[in-house]
């Protein structure tokens, strides 16, 4: 398995400001649990840190469905080539915050511009209350071609304060893949 995210440091509600996203935090402990490599999606310009700023750019790409340019970067282990890990891994974990009730367009970059037909996709989130809110639909709808599992939703303000109480529930989550049937690639 393959772990791939995005997050977006900065300031957000109920966290303050963060060095670390909630989602990459989250993704830390997915990749560890699951001994899983892991790639970041990283955009061309980085999103504003003042939460009013990134606020109204985030809207402005939503309602234009915006495909802002990103780069795939291998985060763990050191020497990884994020594009190959990518169309090797037979499941990806697929992390990412919730923005306006919606998948983050980085992200939507990644869906488009990667041939994903044929892998499994275990999605997670960072909220702080809408859950996986229009997201599993938005995924189902993009990759017709893979096996969407059931998605998991975390607080972020529950990651940041911590991360660490997170580990049953995302070995959890893991093992209800597992237990469909999944094989690990
Ligand atoms: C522009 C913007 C819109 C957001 N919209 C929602 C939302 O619709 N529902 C929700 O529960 N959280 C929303 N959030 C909160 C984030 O999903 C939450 O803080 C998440 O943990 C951030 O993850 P990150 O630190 O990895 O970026 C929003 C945050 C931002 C910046």
């Amino acid at each position: 398995m393959l772990v791939v995210f995005f997050s977006r440091p900065g300031e957000n509600f109920n966290v303050g400001v963060v060095d670390e996203g909630s989602t990459a935090k989250l993704a830390r402990i997915v990749a560890e649990e699951s001994g899983a490599a892991s790639v970041r999606i990283v955009p061309d310009r980085a999103y504003p840190a003042g939460y009013d700023e990134a606020k109204s750019l985030i809207q402005h790409e939503l309602e234009a469905q915006a495909r802002p340019g990103i780069a795939l970067r291998a985060v763990s282990p050191d020497g990884l080539d994020a594009e190959r890990a990518v169309a090797a891994a037979g499941r990806i974990a697929l992390g990412y915050p919730i923005w306006c009730g919606s998948l983050p367009m980085p992200v939507r970059t990644f869906l488009d511009g990667h041939d994903l037909r044929g892998k499994t996709i275990l999605p997670f989130c960072t909220n702080e209350g809408s859950g996986l809110a229009r997201t599993m639909d938005e995924l189902r709808g993009a990759l017709p071609g893979c096996d969407v599992r059931d998605g998991l939703p975390v607080l972020g303000s529950a990651v940041q304060s911590d991360p660490d109480a997170l580990r049953p529930l995302v070995a959890r989550w893991l093992a209800s893949a597992d237990a469909d049937g999944v094989s690990a690639g």
